[in-house]
C-alpha cells in the first residue's frame, strides 16, 4: 500500500513540475492549489517534495527542478522578501539544507547557515523566546511565541553542530524549554500561542491564532508539538523533550475520531461538515515515527505509537489521498488552513502533502527525514 501511494505521489509531483515550472503552490479556497511566487511561509515544502521524489527515484529531472528553485531562496534571503517571521526553518530546511544533504552543494549549505542567522535575529533576550511574527517591538506580536516554531529549531541545532558555535543550539534549547513551560498544559493539550510582556519578559497568557478559541487545542499546533519536541530531543537528548512529545502524542491519539484523522480543533463542536485537518494527521504520523526512534525497544508505548502512526497513514491513503485521480494536483484532501477565518477550511495543504510523503517514505524505506539523516 505504501509503495503504491508513494508512486502516485511521485507521478503527481512530476506532473505538477512540468505544468507549473518555477511557480509554487499556494493554498486556495477552491479545493485546489493556486500557483504563485516564493513569498509565503510554505514554499519550502514544494521544493522539499521535489527533493523527496529525487531521493526516492534518483531521477535527475527532480534534482534539476529543485536546484532551479533553490536559487530563488538565495534571492529571497538576500533581498529579505517576506521573511519577517520564524518560519525560516520551514523555508530553508526542505530546500537549501536538503540540497546540501543530497548533492553536497556547499553554496546550499552556506545558504542554510545564513538562514539560521536570520532566524537567530528573532531571539528576544528579555523574555527568552524566538518571536513568531512581525518585527521586534511589534505592538501585537512582539511578545508572542507559537508552538509551530518547534519545527524551525532543527535549523539552529544543526547550525551549532556544523559551525561549532554554541549560540544557535543554546537559543533553540531555551526556546524549546519555554515552549514546554508555557504552551503545553497540564492535561497534555496545548496552546497555539503564548504572550510575554515584551518589555519586562513576564509571561502573560496563552491564546490562539488559528484555533477554535484561546483555550482550545488547535489540532495542527498539537501536531507540530508532537513532532517538534521529538526533534528537540534528537538534538539535545534532554528527556523533558521526549516526555513532552510523548504527552502531546497521547492526547492527540486519545482525541481522534473513528477514522484516525483529526478534525481541525480538538475542542470544535463536531457536526455534519466540521472540517478535518488531514495535514495535522500527516504531521503527527511523522512525529510518532520520529518519537519511536528514540524509545527503547522495551518501552511500553513504542508499539502503541507505531500502531497509531500506521492507522493514521492507512486512513489517509485509503480515504483522503487522491490516488487514481489523474486531475488532482494535491496528494491529500481535507486539510484546513484557518477554519475560523474561512481561509481554505477544506483544501490541499502543501505541508500536508509534504509530511504525507515523508511519512510514507519513513514507513516504506525507514527514511528519517532530510534534516536528521546521517551524512
Ligand atoms: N505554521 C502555520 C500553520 O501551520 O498554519
Amino acid at each position: 500500500m505504501w509503495k503504491q501511494a508513494i508512486e502516485d505521489a511521485v507521478a503527481k509531483t512530476q506532473r505538477n513540475m512540468s505544468v507549473h515550472g518555477m511557480t509554487f503552490p499556494h493554498i486556495d479556497n477552491d479545493q485546489r492549489y493556486a500557483w504563485g511566487e516564493n513569498n509565503d511561509w510554505i514554499e519550502g515544502f514544494y521544493t522539499g517534495m521535489l527533493w523527496l521524489c529525487y531521493r526516492y527515484t534518483g531521477d535527475d529531472a527532480f534534482k534539476k527542478a529543485a536546484m532551479e528553485q533553490g536559487s530563488d531562496y538565495r534571492r529571497r534571503l538576500d533581498n529579505d522578501i517576506a521573511l519577517e517571521h520564524h518560519d525560516i526553518g520551514f523555508l530553508y530546511m526542505p530546500s537549501a539544507f536538503a540540497q546540501w544533504r543530497l548533492t553536497g552543494d556547499e553554496s546550499a549549505k552556506r545558504l542554510a547557515l545564513d538562514a539560521a542567522d536570520k532566524l537567530l535575529g528573532r531571539w528576544r533576550p528579555k523574555g527568552n523566546y524566538i518571536q513568531a511574527w512581525g518585527p521586534a517591538g511589534d505592538e501585537k506580536n512582539g511578545g508572542r511565541i507559537i508552538i509551530d516554531c518547534l519545527m524551525n529549531l532543527p535549523l539552529l541545532y544543526w547550525a551549532s553542530e556544523t559551525t561549532g558555535e554554541a549560540k544557535y543550539k543554546d537559543i533553540a534549547c531555551i526556546h524549546a524549554e519555554q515552549s514546554l513551560r508555557y504552551l503545553v498544559r497540564g492535561d497534555d493539550s496545548s496552546y497555539h500561542t503564548f504572550y510575554f510582556d515584551q518589555e519586562s519578559g513576564i509571561p502573560v497568557g496563552g491564546g490562539t491564532h488559528q484555533g477554535y478559541h484561546d483555550g482550545s487545542t488547535w489540532t495542527r499546533g498539537q501536531a507540530w508539538g508532537v513532532y517538534g519536541f521529538a526533534l528537540s530531543y534528537r538534538y539535545t537528548r534532554d528527556p523533558r523533550f521526549l516526555e513532552a512529545s510523548r504527552r502531546l502524542a497521547r492526547y492527540f491519539i486519545a482525541h481522534l475520531p473513528k477514522d484516525h484523522v483529526a478534525y481541525w480543533d480538538f475542542d470544535a463542536p463536531i457536526e455534519a461538515g466540521t472540517p478535518r485537518d488531514s495535514s495535522a494527521s500527516a504531521i503527527t504520523a511523522c512525529g510518532l515515527l520520529e518519537l519511536i526512534e528514540h524509545l527503547e525497544e522495551g518501552d511500553a508505548e513504542r508499539a502503541y505509537f507505531q500502531e497509531h502512526a500506521r492507522r493514521m497513514m492507512e486512513s489517509l491513503v485509503k480515504h483522503y489521498a487522491t490516488i487514481g485521480d489523474e486531475t488532482a494536483e494535491g496528494l491529500i484532501r481535507h486539510g484546513s488552513y484557518s477554519v475560523r477565518t474561512g481561509n481554505a477550511p477544506d483544501s490541499y495543504m502543501i505541508w500536508g502533502d509534504y509530511y504525507y510523503l515523508e511519512a510514507l517514505m519513513r514507513m516504506e524505506q525507514g527514511f528519517a527525514g532530510f534534516w536528521y539523516e546521517s551524512e
